[in-house]
């Protein structure tokens, strides 16, 4: 039964993968050349995307949805970027990590191995549109994620410890005072980490004289190079809109919660959040825009829409609870009219909680035959 179930499924991955390199096309730089996927109903004759770029931001939920990034690209066995975990060659001493400060590079990736192309990029990395449209297809997807800009920063705080001998109402009052160097965890980092240039942050010294015009151009070209910036507080929502751009399958944007919180969060109060407010425009910004264009997308869907979120929701949860306690052997679903009838196995729920470094040390090992690379 279950091997039955492998042959079929890696079948229909094969045909998809011999009609996508078929359409692959690497010459043009500017233009987008690709299908935005008409078909929303995965095996009804539309192709599942295989070439993706996911921006993974700190503190957003990122790890959550990189996981399905990671079983996506593994299950079908494709190409990774990824930094080196080698000590003398990588920018971090974390192998999942590509940069904290600096777009792809020639020397922070490992080249793909011989006669491959990069399929998937889904590790921390600053986003530079030049610099990922040197290494990535053309036709490739760009997916992105952000989150609340005050929470997120109390997140980041928590998670990273900062500020630990501070007032957190003297930072708000001050943050510049408190923040070292060009770019910190805490200064706009999703701007950041979104590539927004540094003359446009808050302690830059050259910041351009009509600020205000330059970060509304900077935005419109990254709104123009992303298909979809997700929403954490709409996680089940912006997951299913991006399988339907993606269209791909439920079974892949399956997720299980990551990182819980180990410590405190210390939280800001209204008079910090004003004040940090004014500090954080570029974050509020781009969180705005990314908000204001998901709900217009959200409400043009319509019902329908909601629907599958709803199905999304229960099956997610039924999988969740085979996956934590029962001890069968895998769960079934039965077709919807959004998806092909699918099984979720044990091996499933092993790569669903699979802790990120050792996802990618594993996909590491099998893309290039060793580690330390
Ligand atoms: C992935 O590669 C393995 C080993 O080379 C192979 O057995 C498997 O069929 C491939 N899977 C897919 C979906 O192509
Ligand atoms: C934090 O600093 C503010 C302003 O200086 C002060 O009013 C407040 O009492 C301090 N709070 C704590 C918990 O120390
Ligand atoms: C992106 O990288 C290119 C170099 O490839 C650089 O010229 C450009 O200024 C960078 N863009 C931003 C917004 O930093
Ligand atoms: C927030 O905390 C600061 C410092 O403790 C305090 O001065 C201020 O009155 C508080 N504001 C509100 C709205 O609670
Ligand atoms: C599963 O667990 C139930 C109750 O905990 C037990 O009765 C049953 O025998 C178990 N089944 C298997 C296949 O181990």
């Amino acid at each position: 039964m279950l091997l039955l179930i492998c042959l079929v499924w890696n079948k229909a991955s094969e045909i998809v993968r011999e009609f996508s390199s078929g359409n692959i096309v690497f010459h043009s730089t500017n233009s987008k050349v690709k299908e935005v996927p008409q078909n929303t109903q995965h095996g009804g004759g539309g192709k599942e995307v295989h070439h993706v770029a996911f921006l993974k931001v700190h503190k957003t939920g990122s790890s959550s949805v990189q996981n399905i990034f990671l079983r996506f690209g593994y299950s079908r066995n494709l190409t990774f970027v990824l930094a080196h975990d080698k000590k003398e060659l990588a920018e971090s001493a974390y192998p999942n990590m590509i940069s904290y400060s600096n777009s792809l590079t020639e020397k922070n990736i490992v080249p793909p191995p011989e006669g491959r192309h990069y399929e998937i990029m889904c590790c921390h990395v600053i986003f530079n549109r030049t610099q990922f449209e040197k290494y990535l297809p053309t036709d490739t997807y760009y997916i992105g994620l952000v989150r609340e800009p005050i929470t997120r920063l109390e997140s980041a705080i928590r998670y990273f410890n900062l500020f630990s001998n501070n007032n957190l109402s003297e930072y708000a009052a001050n943050p510049l005072k408190l923040e070292k160097g060009p770019h910190s965890m805490s200064n706009n980092r999703m701007a950041f980490e979104f590539g927004y240039p540094l003359t446009l942050f808050p302690n830059s010294h050259e910041k351009p004289t009509d600020l205000q015009k330059a970060i509304d151009e900077y935005t419109k070209e990254l709104f123009q190079r992303f298909d979809l910036i997700m929403i954490n507080e709409r996680m089940d929502e912006s997951l299913v809109l991006m399988k339907r751009v993606l269209n791909w399958h439920v079974k892949d944007i399956l997720y299980t919660e990551k990182l819980v919180a180990k410590r405190m969060t210390r939280r800001f109060n209204d008079t910090d959040i004003r004040n940090l407010k004014t500090f954080l425009y570029l974050d509020h910004h781009l969180y705005q825009r990314a908000l204001d264009e998901f709900s217009a997308k959200v409400t043009d869907l319509g019902d329908e829409f909601q629907e599958e979120v709803a199905n999304y929701q229960k099956e997610k949860s039924m999988a969740s609870e085979f996956c934590m306690k029962s001890n069968i052997s895998f769960i079934e679903f039965s077709g919807t009219k959004w998806n092909s009838k699918y099984t979720v196995t044990r091996e499933d729920c092993d790569l669903l909680n699979k802790f990120e470094i050792n996802f990618i040390q594993t996909i590491r090992l099998k893309q290039y035959g060793k580690i330390g690379i």
